[in-house]
């Protein structure tokens, strides 16, 4: 896919901005703070509803301003959208596509996809499980509107569990009802948990792949599913079984904490490196190498579930990478649009094989180069 125009108006440090695109890499320069950033999250928020940066809309519109409005025409195979967020103050935020208002958020999911790939994702690799799950849930919201749903849905339920929970122990007769609420979790967490596995072997397959590759056949890359309860079997009714037997298994030990211990709200990847933990034990430059692996291998999944390329927004990586990783990445601007910021265009590698356009951001403002 192509995006060919991105406007904002009262976005972060953009008054205005008008933007169109005609190649395959955009490559925004400029000193720090300036707004080269702000570019790349305007992007992500088309793409999947919020920004990379922050859950709190309103940080996003423009200081002093009530209203934020982000617009963008995107290309693919099967004709171009409009794709329009509107943000503010007052209201939830808008989304329209080709003129429609969406009713839901969902909504937005597949129209533009696309990954990102900034200095922090090195937390996918050193950070809490929380990271890990976010990547997953990211990745397959993206592809696939139902699981996006059922995390809501499944965020929704868990709340009325953990009020539940803390309800019960002043009132223990209320202990009945929790059945119910065990019954409906595990059933969505089925899925969710189902639609996981399914994605993270076939990642994990790709990423094995990309990392062999780039280490030059050095190092084997796993990166499995660790879901928080041991599951006998993996199969929906088997999945289903064991969830709604640890719910219950776990009743006391729920009511006293307050809150669910056991469920896939607590899920993890587990990611390896010749049999070595990469969290743990990993150097530096493994982290880094792991994390480019998992994007490349983003991009390709991508491609497979969907038949189209997403977008590749690259938020000053390219100083953390030697020459042969740089190149590496380098060689994906063929057949992705890639939207990179750096502080100097001048540090581009020169063999860069595709057309490509250059934007000086400065204070707010974007000029053509
Ligand atoms: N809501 C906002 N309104 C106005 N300016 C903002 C807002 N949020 C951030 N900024 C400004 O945006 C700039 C940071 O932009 P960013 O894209 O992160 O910079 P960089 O070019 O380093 O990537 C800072 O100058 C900051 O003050
Ligand atoms: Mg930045």
């Amino acid at each position: 896919m192509h995006l060919k125009e991105l406007s904002l108006i009262n976005y972060r440090n953009y008054i205005k901005l008008e933007l169109k695109f005609s190649s395959n890499l955009i490559v925004f320069s400029g000193r720090n703070a300036q707004g080269k950033t702000n570019i790349l999250e305007s992007i992500f928020l088309l793409s999947t509803g919020r920004s990379h940066r922050t859950p709190r809309d309103r940080e996003l519109i423009r200081w002093g301003e009530k209203e934020s409005a982000i617009r963008s025409l995107v290309e693919k195979r099967e004709g171009s959208s409009l794709i329009e967020v509107m943000l503010s103050l007052k209201d939830k935020k808008k989304i329209n596509i080709n003129s429609m208002t969406a009713q839901r958020l969902g909504e937005l999911m597949g129209h533009i996809n696309s990954v990102l790939f900034s200095p922090e994702d090195l937390k996918l690799v050193k950070g809490s499980p929380t990271e890990r799950r976010r990547f997953m849930d990211m990745e397959i919201s993206q592809v696939k509107p139902k699981y996006f749903y059922s995390l809501q849905q499944y965020n929704r339920l868990l709340n009325h569990r953990n009020n539940l929970l803390k309800e019960i122990n002043g009132n223990s007769n209320l202990k009945k009802t929790l059945p119910i609420w065990d019954e409906q979790i595990a059933k969505v967490g089925t899925y969710i948990i189902i639609q996981r596995l399914t994605f993270i072997n076939n990642l994990g397959k790709i990423a094995k792949e990309i990392h062999n590759e780039i280490s030059l056949g050095k190092e084997e890359l796993n990166v499995t599913y660790n879901p928080s309860i041991n599951f006998s079997s993996y199969d929906a009714s088997g999945i289903m079984e064991d969830y709604l037997k640890i719910l219950e298994q776990n009743h006391e030990e729920d009511i006293k904490k307050g809150r669910t211990e056991k469920g896939c709200h607590r899920d993890d990847l587990s990611i390896s490196i010749n049999g070595m933990d990469v969290k743990t034990f990993g150097s530096q430059g493994q982290q880094r190498t792991t994390v480019l692996s998992l994007k490349l291998s983003e991009i390709e999944m991508m491609y497979k579930q969907t038949g189209e390329y997403p977008l590749l927004l690259l938020d000053d990586v390219m100083s953390e990478l030697d020459k042969y990783r740089q190149s590496k990445l380098l060689s994906y601007f063929n057949k992705v649009q890639t939207f990179m910021t750096m502080t100097d265009y001048s540090d581009l590698p020169n063999d860069i094989n595709s057309n490509m356009e250059i934007y000086e951001v400065f204070g707010g403002k974007v000029a053509k180069i």
